[in-house]
């Protein structure tokens, strides 16, 4: 499935239902694997996600902090406390997957009730679970963006 997206709202908009329609209960937590070039909008589908999520709090890339973590309101989620975990790895280039296992990684996908999201998740590609979703944004030029899901089931 591929979307193109013509600004920055309709990029965010895309973020925003896709945050609305998630289902978070399932038996494995919910691991979304974003690439593409610098300033593709992998961020900007990140602020309509949250949105999308009853996040309140303002997105911030979490380039030099690696990760975020915001906690998903009852409102969208009323049988567990879930957290949507913002990482963003563009940062890393030593050690990139021993970095990430020190984040405690591994952790945040054992709970069923948790949303990951992770920028330049190339990076650690062997890590990922089977399960992710990866989507792709592409640059088509100016304010055109290409986002390309991808999933195994
Ligand atoms: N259709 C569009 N979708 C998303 N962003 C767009 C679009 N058109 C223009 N932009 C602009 O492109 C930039 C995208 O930045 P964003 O931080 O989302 O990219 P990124 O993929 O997260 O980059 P980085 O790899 O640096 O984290 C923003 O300045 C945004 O306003
Ligand atoms: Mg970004």
């Amino acid at each position: 499935m591929e979307i193109l997206t013509k600004n920055t709202e309709e990029t965010k908009e895309f973020g925003r239902k896709f945050g609305a329609e998630l289902k978070v209960n399932r038996k494995k937590a919910v691991v979304l694997a974003l690439t593409g070039e610098l300033g593709s909008g992998k961020t900007t589908f990140v602020q309509g996600l949250a949105e999308g999520l009853g996040i309140k709090q303002r997105i911030i890339s979490p380039t030099f902090i690696l990760v975020r973590k915001y906690k998903i309101p009852f409102s969208h989620q009323p049988l567990a406390i879930s957290y949507l975990y913002h990482i963003d790895l563009y940062r890393l280039e030593k050690n990139i997957e021993g970095e990430v296992n020190n984040l405690g990684i591994e952790d945040f996908w054992k709970s069923p009730e948790n949303v990951i999201v992770i920028e330049w998740a190339e990076k650690i590609k062997s890590m990922i679970p089977k399960s992710t979703i990866w989507i792709k944004f592409e640059n088509l030029g100016e304010d055109k963006r290409r986002i390309s899901l991808m999933t195994n089931d």
